[in-house]
């Protein structure tokens, strides 16, 4: 197998840096899809970072301040944890719900979100009102969420329930995730595509020996498998200064 990038960071791959699924796998395939070319003077924000791998990646890979905001994760403990890793000047940790965000609109070149989105953004509109604005023409919104095969579109509750409980139906195909994405003239570019990586980023997880991994460990072969994927979600915002044709 070819090195990927989240290689060098293989000393994280264990509780309590990941949360589920090896997000860092999650997001060596978004970056690839979508490269972000940022440089220290650019900002990102990590939503729902959860712990912060996410958010130590994406500094250690593009030089940008990344804002890592999430709401289960308390900021001091974040904090922490951020200046454990000496990387305090970079990443700034924020404690609080999606809706409460205080940024300025265009404020940001990217927003990354990995394992959470489906958590608050599973509303058609919600994108375009509290996420796109956000992005400064040109930037870009990466998004990855554990989802459905097509197959099993809107079935979720048929397959997942004995699992997820009513989390369940979070769950959604990528054919359901585009059109809740939607459409904007604000929008250059977008994609929405099953990722290929499923296995590897699952079994890290499962590594950990987590008592919640080895619950969904449990249910791998027999819901996790058979309906599972993981969607990828790649904007791009319209910068009115381009030419795109
Ligand atoms: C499964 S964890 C994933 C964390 C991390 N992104 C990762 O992949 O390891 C889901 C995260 O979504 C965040 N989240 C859920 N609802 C949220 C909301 N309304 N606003 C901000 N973050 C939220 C939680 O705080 C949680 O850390």
């Amino acid at each position: 197998m070819n090195k990927l990038r989240s290689d060098k960071y293989e000393r994280y791959f264990c509780v309590p840096y990941l949360m589920g699924p090896n997000s860092l796998r999650l997001l060596d395939e978004l970056l690839d899809m979508c490269p972000l070319d940022l440089t220290p003077d650019n900002k990102i924000l990590d939503l729902g970072c959860g712990s912060g791998l996410t958010s130590l990646y994406l500094t250690a890979e593009t030089g940008a301040t990344v804002y890592a905001a999430d709401l289960w994760k308390q900021e001091s403990e974040n904090r922490k944890r951020i200046e454990e890793w000496g990387a305090q000047k970079r990443i700034i940790p924020i404690s609080g719900d999606v809706n409460d965000l205080k940024f300025e609109p265009g404020s940001l070149d990217a927003i990354v979100s990995i394992d959470s989105y489906h958590y608050f953004g599973g509303r058609e509109g919600f994108f375009a009102e509290k996420i796109l604005p956000l992005v400064k023409p040109g930037g870009s919104v990466l998004i990855c969420v554990p989802g459905l095969k097509k197959q099993y579109e809107g079935r979720a509750d048929a397959y997942l329930r004995s699992w997820l409980g009513d989390e369940c139906l979070l769950f959604r195909s990528a054919d359901e995730w585009r059109k809740i994405i939607g459409s904007s003239p604000d929008i250059v570019e977008s994609k929405v595509w099953d990722l290929f990586g499923f296995y590897i980023p699952w079994q890290e997880w499962f590594n950990t020996s987590h008592d919640y991994a080895l619950r969904d460990k449990m249910f791998f072969d027999r819901i996790i498998r058979p309906f599972t994927c993981f969607v990828g979600i790649m904007v791009r915002k319209r910068d009115l200064n381009k030419r795109y044709w």
